[in-house]
């Protein structure tokens, strides 16, 4: 089995919580992108939902394959909401944002009554950190949110694709920050809250109902 079948066998499960009538989050990432196709192909079978997209790609994709999208004006509470992660820890605590998507995605699951994240097993670990956590920041306060993490003890690099700034959907920054493994989520999560010139941070702490974990041919969930 490859990792792309473990993602795929972990949204597959997700979407069979999904119930006729729901509104859903549509996550970003890689494994999202097989939930999302998965609820078109319910969709055509006749399953009636709506989705808020949390990403332009999302939105682009869920239109192609038939979900109806809707907003947050229109719908501020939604049903369930499906999403990938980077790092997920024991208590369910995550790192989010390595698509650049975090801002929505926490907007989107803060929303949602159930947020279920989606994930194969190589993305598990017993503390966060080893994959540097996203940070968005307005362009404006760059300099001195790198100014500030450096004083925290810790490293950042403004992020970049195909060797250009990263621009987020919308229109900001991402810097990738190196602060070894993290001890207390909470903690730094607060801290970083307070920087101005912080949009959001990828930690998404207490947030999450379940993780479906895809690995091996077989699924495991475990539940907050
Ligand atoms: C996007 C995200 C993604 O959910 C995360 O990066 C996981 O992506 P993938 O499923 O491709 O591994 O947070 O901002």
């Amino acid at each position: 089995m490859s990792v792309d079948d473990d993602k795929r066998l972990a949204a597959f499960a997700a979407v069979d919580l999904v119930e006729d009538g729901m509104v859903l989050g549509l996550g970003t990432g890689s494994t999202a992108v097989f939930a999302v196709e998965l609820l078109g192909e319910r969709v055509k079978r006749g399953l009636k939902i709506k989705g808020v997209p949390t990403s332009d790609s999302t939105a682009k994709l869920a239109k192609s394959v038939g979900i109806p999208i809707v907003t947050l004006d229109e719908f501020p509470q939604l049903d369930l909401d499906i999403d990938g992660a980077d790092e997920v820890e024991p208590t369910l605590c995550l790192i989010k944002g390595g698509g650049g998507a975090l801002l929505r995605e926490k907007i989107v699951a803060y929303a949602s009554k159930r947020v279920v994240i989606i994930v194969d097993e190589k993305k598990l670990v017993d503390k966060l950190g080893k994959f540097h956590l996203p940070i968005e920041v307005v362009p404006f306060s760059r300099g001195l949110v790198q100014e500030t993490i450096k004083k925290m003890g810790a490293s950042s690099v403004v992020r970049e694709k195909n060797g250009q700034v990263f621009h987020t959907d919308e229109n900001n920054l991402i810097l990738d920050c190196d602060f070894g493994l993290i001890d207390d989520p909470r903690a730094l999560g607060q801290q970083l809250s307070l920087i101005p010139g912080v949009v959001e941070h990828g930690l998404f702490l207490d947030m999450v109902e379940r993780v479906i974990i895809g690995g091996d041919g077989s699924v495991k969930t475990l539940l907050r």
